[in-house]
């Protein structure tokens, strides 16, 4: 499994030559301007809740790809009422995709669309693929419910928001990380603006201090699991 990170929540993850793109908002991300969403492959789009900075590159990228787009049931219907093919699920349901197993999990957070319209509750994703297991977090609380993940699944590698203010910041994550039972963590939704920048160091600090290892990858670096 191969993860490549293009700013703020934005993945692409290639599993059994299949490519996953995550809430892609890339286009109107300055720090992003090398990624072209017109060259990025996908054959699924993976979609953690409405919020502009998730969804903004998503009519583009299906449209030239017809890549199916895998969320919560109010963001599937919005976007198969818009002609796109979609995998609706709802929390705590999984689904065997052709490249593996996706099962939609809880977060605390909001979801409406640009425009005000509900946007179904969000959620985070575990995806399992090639024996290996990844939980992608989406914008979320520290909440309880995440110590259910380790009771289904052995993570290999966890990608947690730690920019504050919107989300978990570093300390939660680092809570959250023991909750999950994975000590492999990516780093996202930070930096992209003002509200969530983080001092790098320091993260990765004291994430080292607990025994822990926190990845800040650059955009359009990739990891390998
Ligand atoms: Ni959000
Ligand atoms: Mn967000």
């Amino acid at each position: 499994m191969k993860i490549t990170y293009y700013g703020h929540a934005s993945l692409g993850i290639e599993v059994n030559e299949v490519h996953i793109l995550v809430d892609p908002f890339i286009s109107a991300n300055e720090k992003a301007s090398e990624i072209d969403i017109n060259t990025l492959k996908a054959d699924y789009i993976l979609l953690t809740h409405a919020h502009q900075d998730h969804i903004l590159d998503v009519e583009a990228i299906a449209k030239r790809t017809n890549a199916m787009i895998v969320s919560n049931f109010e963001i599937a219907s919005h976007f198969e009422a818009m002609g796109f093919e979609v995998h609706p699920m709802n929390h705590g349901g999984s689904w065997d995709f052709e490249f593996g197993n996706v099962k939609y999990v809880n977060a605390i957070h909001t979801s409406s669309f640009p425009d005000g319209s509900y946007g179904g509750q969000p959620g985070g994703f575990v995806i399992e693929g090639e024996r290996k297991n990844i939980y992608i977090a989406g914008d979320t609380a520290l909440t309880m419910d995440m110590k259910l993940i380790p009771m289904f699944v052995k993570l290999d590698l966890a990608i947690l928001p730690i920019g504050d203010n919107f989300t978990m910041g570093i300390d939660d994550a680092i809570i959250a990380s023991d909750f999950i039972q994975c000590d492999k963590i990516m780093g996202y939704h930070y930096d992209t603006f003002g509200y969530i920048e983080i001092d790098h160091e320091e993260a990765k600090r004291k994430f080292f201090d607990k025994n822990k290892d926190l990845m800040l990858l650059e955009i359009g670096e990739n990891i390998e699991l």
